[in-house]
């Protein structure tokens, strides 16, 4: 079924790829500088900290492994980089740039000839999976390219048949700091996909912890129809949050909403500025509470499954883009485009047997169209005509947002080595070939 609802993934990398960038290089001033893309925002704003890219000094999900296969390399972008994926001689994931050193053509458009190695469509450098030229084939066997061409290597590991990619210029952090505990334990069942949104990747995690938008953006979706309590409750209060680690915001939810009697927030509530209610029909109960009968997704353990998790990987954000959500989804807006983001969830359950396993594999396979295209895709909606290049007046459940702006330019890896004095740049701009020798070991066992 996956592969049935794949064609709109297939379709936006096919178009990420036609925009690659070739020939003459064309800077687009409004795109590629947070300074050039926020202009009409005062000197002191927060946004102009935040690079339109992403933070560069972090472990990504990258791709399905099985994505990648037989003789053809295949194009990635992630954070503006093309990025050239093939199997190494051991197996393994390799990620080089996709600008071949000699003359600069697609290094994606060559083929793997030879197992384990990817050529150059033009000149035919060849390279293996730590980015030495092992052959120049149009040269002939004594070419004095073997070994003085060196391409940029991207440090990959694979774990549980998702690649992952370090995106910095530093020496890489342990990836067990970037990625959910969860992924390391093995009683647990991973479930994942991805999708796209064409916002921005911050605009694309804000939407979580701050003045919720269930109750109204997603009033027509699957979740909301088919659960009597899907988001937060409406407040005038913010949820607080804490900053641990310099690596994620925990959201703690004080409970202000407003309730009932019997300890319920109201389904209807008026607001005497319209002289009205909202929602504005009680017909949407009817199939609430048909639907709750069947609440599979309750039933298939996909809620409560980060309370065994360290506090740093409780509901909130997570550094570099990730969302922990309720429901038991980690949720990745990772930078495409300045205004294209690859939304990559992995749900984790712990199943305890074998029918178990079975039960909520089919049940992912339900759950992900009405959570990541359905739900999700909503959420897609709302923020994508944001104008995050004009002034804001915030409101106080906004208060998350502004800590997780301030963690990103302030307390983020990309923040610290800016500050240090050795450091000339770094940042989202092209980065330097890295000295890093690359690790493409699997580090976990497929689930
Ligand atoms: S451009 Fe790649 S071998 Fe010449
Ligand atoms: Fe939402």
């Amino acid at each position: 079924m996956g592969s049935l609802i794949r064609f709109l993934e297939d379709r936006v990398e096919r178009e990420i790829e036609a925009r690659k960038s070739r020939g003459v290089r064309v800077v687009d001033p409004r795109a590629q500088t947070s300074s050039s893309l926020l202009m009409d925002v005062p000197e002191n704003d927060s946004r102009r900290g935040v690079p339109p890219l992403g933070l560069r000094e972090y472990w990504y999900p990258l791709v399905p492994d099985s994505k990648v296969r037989g003789k053809k390399p295949l194009y990635w972008n992630i954070l503006g980089d093309d990025v050239v994926l093939f199997r190494d001689k051991k197996g393994q994931v390799a990620a080089l740039s996709d600008t071949c050193a000699h003359r600069g053509t697609s290094l994606s458009e060559g083929d793997c000839f030879y197992e384990g190695f990817v050529s150059c469509p033009y000149h035919g450098a060849t390279f293996a999976g730590d980015g030495e030229c092992v052959a120049f084939i149009c040269e002939g066997p004594d070419s004095k390219m073997v070994g003085n061409l060196h391409m940029k290597v991207y440090p990959t590991k694979t774990i549980r048949d998702w690649v992952f990619i370090w995106m910095g210029d530093g020496e890489p952090a342990p990836i067990e700091e970037d990625v959910p505990p969860e992924l390391f334990e093995p009683e647990t069942q991973m479930h994942a996909s991805y999708t796209y949104w064409t916002t921005n990747w911050l605009m694309a995690i804000e939407n979580h912890s701050d003045s919720h938008n269930a109750f109204y953006v997603h009033r027509n979706s699957v979740s909301q129809l088919t659960s009597n309590h899907a988001g937060r409750d409406r407040s005038p209060v913010a949820p607080t949050g804490r900053i641990i680690n310099n690596r994620s915001i925990v959201t703690v939810h004080p409970g202000h909403g407003y309730y009932d009697v019997d300890g319920k927030s109201p389904y209807q509530m008026y607001y005497p500025g319209v002289d009205g209610v909202w929602p504005l029909h009680t017909y949407r109960k009817m199939w609430i509470w048909f639907f709750d009968i069947f609440n599979a997704r309750k039933r298939a353990g996909f809620t409560g499954v980060f309370k065994k998790a360290p506090e740093e990987w409780a509901l909130g954000h997570h550094l570099p883009c990730a969302v922990r959500a309720g429901g038991g989804s980690t949720r990745w807006a990772i930078p495409v485009e300045p205004n294209l983001s690859r939304i990559v969830y992995f749900y984790f359950t712990r199943p305890k047997t074998a029918l178990g396993r079975f039960w909520d594999r089919v049940m992912f396979k339900f759950w992900r169209f009405p959570m990541a295209y359905n739900f999700s895709g909503q959420d897609n909606t709302a923020a994508t005509p944001v104008r995050f290049f004009t002034p804001e007046h915030f409101a106080p459940t906004d208060s998350q947002l502004i800590m997780l702006r301030k963690l990103i330019t302030d307390g983020s890896r990309d923040a610290v080595r800016r500050r240090q004095p050795h450091d000339n740049g770094g940042g989202n701009g092209a980065s330097a070939p890295s000295d890093t020798a690359p690790t493409r070991e699997p580090v976990g066992s497929a689930s």
